[in-house]
């Protein structure tokens, strides 16, 4: 055999498509689709050439309510790397005209609505009027594409998710809702820390329990950060007063104040735990410079994935196919 034998190149993953034709909520995505999606996002990583036209002549209508720079730029991205184009709007969704109406004029002419938005109902809103998929950028409940790319950030560092703990220390916010609802599923057992008063919505709580039972992993709620942390392969945190919430931030901060991830926290899980956030962080609240900047911290693999990941959520939903 000649010695210049290229390396087999393994063939690109089935696409399959979203039985729910939806992504409004972390629920909307199956066990077997997030698998093939984490499969997709890592080939589409390596190999993003083979998928350089997969989407061409499908546009997309981003909305935010809120502020964004990975959101709104890897889904800009996303698109025009699959050979797309996307339109944005920045503002509030709803108040010039209703949403029913935004969502019958944008499904004429885009082939998805991504939304970024205070209230989970809009989201759900635009799902309903306007008959095309609606993809969740970031509710008040639920932020699916942030735990899509964290999912496969870990896959990639850990070679695996099957038997991973990750504890999450901070507000039982959208992301921690997220994380619980869908690293469950993937073989991930999930604990948080938050401060009283600041629990995750006890509905969602409950869902991700029977999710987790269902996938033989574990959702553990305490107030004590040390107790979660221990034995965790990952310490995940966000910023203590979200998006909306920045009113609250002078008392949060005195409630959040123990739940900071520093170095001495982190020593209390695995040796080889990684640090994850989703970002932006507020160094010197959430957590520190130092475990940011530390050679623990996979938060810039967490940010890339967001854009091969999201590529393969769009390929998934346009193009995909159930055979
Ligand atoms: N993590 C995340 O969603 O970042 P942006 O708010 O910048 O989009
Ligand atoms: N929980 C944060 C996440 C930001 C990406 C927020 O909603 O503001």
């Amino acid at each position: 055999m000649p010695s210049n034998t290229a390396r087999k190149i393994a063939e690109p993953p089935p696409v399959l498509s979203l039985a729910s034709g939806q992504m409004r909520k972390d629920q909307d995505i199956s066990v077997r689709e997030l698998r093939s999606m984490l499969d997709l996002a890592h080939d589409m990583k390596e190999h993003p050439e083979r998928y350089a036209a997969a989407l061409r002549g499908r546009y997309l209508a981003l909305l935010f309510e809120k502020p964004s720079l990975r959101t709104r730029l890897t889904f800009e991205l996303s698109i025009q790397q699959l050979g797309g184009g996307a339109v944005t709007t920045v503002g509030p969704i709803g108040e010039r005209e209703p949403v029913k109406d935004v969502a019958r004029n944008l499904a004429r002419w885009v082939n998805c609505i991504v939304a970024r938005t205070f209230a989970q109902q809009t989201v759900d809103d635009l799902a309903e009027w306007s008959g095309v998929p609606v993809v969740n950028a970031l509710s008040d409940l639920y932020h699916p594409c942030q735990i899509f790319a964290d999912a496969a950030a870990l896959e990639r560092h850990f070679g695996r998710l099957a038997g991973l703990k990750l504890a999450f220390v901070g507000d039982g916010n959208n992301v921690a809702h997220s994380l619980m609802l869908t690293l469950t599923r993937l073989g991930v057992s999930f604990a948080i820390a938050n401060p009283a008063g600041y629990d995750p919505n006890p509905a969602i709580v409950a869902e991700a329990r029977k999710l987790a039972t269902a996938h033989g992993t574990k959702v553990t709620l305490t107030h004590d950060p040390e107790e979660a942390v221990r034995g965790s392969d990952a310490v995940y945190t966000d910023v203590w007063a979200s998006m909306g919430q920045e009113h609250e931030a002078f008392e949060r901060n005195l409630h959040f104040e123990p739940y900071r991830v520093n170095e001495a926290l982190m020593h209390k899980a695995k040796k080889n735990a990684v640090f994850m956030h989703c970002l932006p962080a507020k160094r010197g609240q959430e957590t520190t410079d130092g475990v940011m900047e530390s050679k623990h911290s996979i938060v810039f693999d967490q940010a890339e994935y967001r854009l091969h990941a999201q590529k393969a959520l769009l390929l998934m939903l346009l193009e995909g196919s159930n055979s």
